[in-house]
């Protein structure tokens, strides 16, 4: 169904004129001559996506116009088109919501991508509407809408009011700590108490875990509580549980079985109401077989397990994660940096710095974000739409604004898309592919090594079965 635009222009050659090219566009238009019939269309209930108007008419001026509309629909689009003399009203417009503004005379380009712009937002925004709605089982500062995490959301609700412990695995920056934190958040217990075991070398890590009485050793000069007694009634979130210390896994076992732990140096137990919920970056198995973990300290953790996805295998989530960051990254809203020369029509350049508003990923910056494997994790993406957030210089986040590696692997994914559209064998897509990374480094054959994941051998070898003895001129 094509998309229905509302235009309301009193100059009548200009409205017929911008009709056509929205309707050539294929776009569906209402036209009005004042904005009172407009509002009345849509207060009747007429399906209208976005809503183009002029500033300065007769009867209901663009700003009443807005405001009304905003009042009846707040989630559609406004987009204000105003004569060069009145950008001032058109910020303060912007400001009060518009989606954006143009500024006459405009090329009927900077139109139809505005238009388009304004229509996609809509779109992303129904969505992420919609999938609120769904997902309800989604805790607290969790972002996420594939099956996948859906899964994961389920198992969060079904396993936070239980007692018994929790293992969560995945990759290092897959969300973890937030799964344990959700755990926790709806169990309504006490206290949430974190601990690293990989942070803190054996006898510390001890006494930190389990506490210790006075003289256990030397600098124990008084008695102290562990961390298992601190989360009594709540949650000890152990994580890295494969470099918890060999001495202290048994320690750790019979604290879950009996519910009971010692301090270092006393022979008295204390009864506790801990649950314990552990995570791990590493295979389990792996790690069992390695004779780093018991086997039976696994089982005791394992009851309940939970799997986070790396973020390659649920790239559904990164449009919406990279969305939430950004509006994290400085609430989401640019330092008004003015537009940068050259871009969009050729009167862009004229306009005043933008007033505030919200950062937005463009299109060919977001597919780069989507086709990257992000071994990171989220992580990874956090970190990527935070300094791009600070890099943009106008009121997007486009593709140059992203670190290289990114850039880079999106053009390995057209490379690799070329390919296969011309289903080529695999041995010529990996001669190639090394011949484009040599030529990209100048020849640098350990440079090339190191981003294409080989040993330098291993790049000889290859080099020599593809019969390359000379490196390609540069
Ligand atoms: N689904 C998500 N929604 C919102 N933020 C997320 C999500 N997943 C991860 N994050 C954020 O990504 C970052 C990394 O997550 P977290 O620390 O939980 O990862 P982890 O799996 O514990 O990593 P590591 O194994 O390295 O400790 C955090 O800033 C976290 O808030
Ligand atoms: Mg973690």
């Amino acid at each position: 169904m094509p998309e229905r635009l509302f235009l309301v222009e009193d100059d009548r050659e200009l409205r017929t004129f911008l009709v056509e090219v929205l309707e050539d566009a294929g776009y569906e238009v209402g036209a009005f001559s004042e904005g009172a019939a407009a509002l009345q269309e849509v207060a009747g209930g007429k399906v209208v996506d976005l809503v183009i108007t002029d500033l300065v008419m007769p009867g209901i001026q663009g700003q009443e116009l807005l405001r009304r509309l905003r009042d009846q629909r707040p989630e559609l689009n406004v987009i204000i088109i105003t004569a060069f003399g009145s950008i001032d009203s058109a910020i303060g417009l912007v400001k009060a919501g518009a989606y954006d503004y143009l500024t006459k005379p405009f090329g009927t380009d900077e139109l139809l991508l505005t238009v388009e712009r304004a229509l996609e937002e809509s779109r992303l925004r129904r969505e992420i509407a919609a999938l609120s709605r769904t997902a309800t089982a989604r805790p607290l500062g969790f972002v996420g809408a594939s099956r996948a995490m859906h899964g994961v959301f389920a198992l969060i609700q079904r396993a936070a009011a239980s007692p018994y412990p929790a293992l969560i695995t995945g990759e290092s920056g897959t969300g973890k700590e937030l799964v344990a934190r959700a755990l926790h958040d709806r169990s309504g217990r006490g206290p949430f108490v974190a601990v690293n075991c990989a942070a803190l070398p054996e006898h510390l890590l001890e006494s930190e875990l389990f506490g210790h009485v006075k003289g256990a050793f030397t600098g124990a000069a008084r008695e102290k509580a562990g961390l298992f007694e601190a989360a009594h009634q709540g949650t000890l979130f152990l994580d890295e549980i494969t470099e918890l210390p060999a001495l202290l896994q048994p320690k750790l076992l019979r604290a879950l079985e009996n519910g009971e732990v010692r301090r270092v140096g006393s022979t008295q137990p204390r009864n506790l109401d801990v649950r314990v919920v552990a995570a791990t970056n590493r295979e389990p198995d792996d790690e069992i077989q390695a004779g780093r973990l018991r086997q039976d300290l696994f089982y005791r953790l394992n009851v309940i397990s939970i799997h986070v996805p790396p973020l390659r295998e649920r790239v559904a989530d990164i449009p919406l994660l990279a969305e939430h960051f950004l509006e994290l990254a400085g609430s989401g809203v640019a330092r008004s940096a003015p537009v940068m020369e050259g871009r969009g029509s050729p009167d862009s350049s004229e306009r005043p710095p933008p007033a505030e508003r919200r950062l937005r990923i463009a299109p060919d910056a977001m597919a780069l974000l989507t086709a990257y494997p992000w071994p990171g994790n989220v992580r990874e993406l956090r970190n990527a739409i935070e300094r791009a957030a600070t890099l943009a210089a106008g009121p997007e986040i486009r593709a140059e604004d992203l670190p290289p590696r990114i850039r880079d692997a999106g053009q390995a994914a057209a490379l690799v898309a070329d390919a296969s559209q011309r289903q080529i064998p695999l041995r010529e897509l990996e001669r190639a592919y090394i011949l484009e990374i040599l030529r990209q480094t100048g020849g640098n054959k350990s440079r090339a090594a190191e981003i294409l994941g080989l040993d330098r051998k291993t790049l000889y070898r290859k080099l020599e079965e593809y019969g390359v003895s000379e490196l390609p001129s540069v």
